[in-house]
């Protein structure tokens, strides 16, 4: 159970081997362009709290950007280490606390810091020590990359988990996953005697047998930390607050497709919210998504007639699905994207060949698409929010990090093999993890 170094943090199992695409500065680039904002070129990127190091790794090797990062739990980074050294990315992974790493004087300002999965299950104390973090070393005009827990998509199931942890707390034996095992077991036995507590609440029930199915790894780092708290949005803009940062946009790319997401009467609720704030909260209880993804900026400048253009014309893009496999309808929670339209069909058929290309390619070359660029645009962000498309590297950054991806990709293959395979690997072009198909049985 947690020790006191860790603050409350789970020390005894190591975390499971997920990826996050938000994490990718290519990804951070196409999503400011659609909300407008300038992105900053990125050099030097560092990642908090990266737990066993697949998505730095992945970064590290198949971009161009120079990697640092740090992580409390010495089995985190031995794992990240061997990966980065394998793919001889020459990342800097430092054992180190929050607040032990931001009292270093040998990092540099970062153009980007991210944290996935951090700042919902960490003290209150730590999560201060990020934002002096972010406040003295985040490079003017950085993006910060940060998610949370949100208040809206988890009150129903608080008092459950109270519950769990507190018989996790109360047991007399065993490791940490043991004392998981008997809290998950007494809980639903709980539930099996219909408690008037839930009946109020009636999606509980289906949500605990999901968590009970959950590989015990991340049940230990997601639910049985002495912190874990969901957050209301403006609870998160004060933090980031404290470090001169302001909400920039969503930073998964569909959550920006307010199409998909929300109703017509809850878009124009919406925009008579005037306060950005305010209008996340909003849009949290909306939406009631579990998890929020989002980019903060310092002061990143708005962009917009013919240099937004621009930046969109110089936009590269690859299609990354076997083409027949592009969706041509999508829905969301709330409403569903029509990808079957003459500009997607054509940007589909431009980048068929499997090389990247640029909107401004894509519009007049040949095979061009002949739409004008505000709706190709469009169309492209779409295809790439639905992961039919990706953004796209130079050819020269591509062949700069081709073998670094390929020696990564085969570490990926052998040592993560089976259960603890992230199921993506490091892609040279897209300068990220793409999804592989499990083999044929
Ligand atoms: C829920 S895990 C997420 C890991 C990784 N970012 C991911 O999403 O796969 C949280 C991570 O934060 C690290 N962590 C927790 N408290 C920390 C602290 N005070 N200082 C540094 N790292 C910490 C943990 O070791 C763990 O790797």
């Amino acid at each position: 159970m947690p020790n006191e170094r860790a603050a409350g943090y789970v020390t005894d199992v190591g975390y499971s081997f997920g990826y996050h695409a938000e994490l990718n500065p290519r990804v951070a680039h196409l999503a400011f362009l659609r909300a407008g904002l300038a992105p900053p070129r990125i050099a030097r990127a560092c990642e908090l709290g990266f737990g066993q190091g697949v998505s730095l790794a992945i970064h590290a090797a198949a971009g161009n950007a120079r990697w640092w990062g740090c992580d409390l739990l010495p089995a985190h980074v031995h794992h990240a280490r061997a990966l980065d050294a394998a793919a001889g990315s020459g990342s800097t992974l430092i054992e180190a606390s929050f607040a032990g790493f931001a009292a270093r004087d040998d990092l540099p300002p970062f153009d980007f810091i991210g944290l996935h999965g951090v700042l919902s299950w960490v003290s209150a104390d730590n999560r201060a020590h990020i934002a002096a973090f972010l406040r003295d070393r985040l490079a003017p005009g950085g993006i910060v990359y940060s998610s949370h827990n949100t208040l809206a998509g988890w009150a129903d199931l608080l008092p459950l988990r109270r519950l769990m942890t507190a018989h996790a707390a109360a047991g007399d034996a065993g490791d940490t996953v043991a004392r998981i095992e008997a809290a998950l077991a007494f809980t639903a036995r709980l539930i099996d005697v219909n408690p008037l507590a839930l009946r109020t609440l009636p999606g509980v029930a289906g949500r605990f047998e999901r968590l009970r199915r959950a590989d015990r790894r991340y049940l230990a780092h997601e639910y049985f930390n002495r912190d874990w708290e969901p957050f209301a949005f403006g609870d998160v803009a004060d933090l980031f607050a404290s470090a001169g940062l302001h909400h920039a946009c969503a930073a998964r790319l569909r959550d920006q497709l307010d199409g998909l997401n929300l109703t017509d009467g809850q878009r124009h609720l919406l925009a008579d919210v005037a306060d950005p704030v305010l209008r996340e909260t909003v849009r949290d209880l909306l939406t009631g998504a579990p998890v929020r993804r989002d980019y903060w900026t310092r002061q990143a400048a708005p962009l917009a007639g013919p240099a937004l253009a621009a930046a969109w014309r110089d936009t590269r893009l690859a299609l990354v699905v076997p083409g027949d496999e592009a969706p041509e309808r999508v829905s969301g929670p709330l409403g569903d994207l029509d990808l079957a339209g003459p500009v997607h069909r054509a940007v589909l058929g431009a980048l068929a060949d499997r090389q990247p290309r640029t909107l401004g390619e894509l519009q007049s070359g040949s095979g061009g698409t002949c739409a004008d660029l505000p709706t190709l645009a469009a169309a492209a962000y779409e295809l790439a929010a639905v992961g039919s498309l990706a953004p796209a590297q130079d050819d020269a950054t591509i062949a700069a990090c081709t073998e670094r991806s390929q020696r990564l990709n085969a570490v990926l293959s052998a040592r993560l093999a089976g259960g603890d395979d992230p199921g993506v690997r490091a892609s040279p072009v897209t300068g990220g993890g793409l999804a592989v198909r499990p083999p044929p049985n």
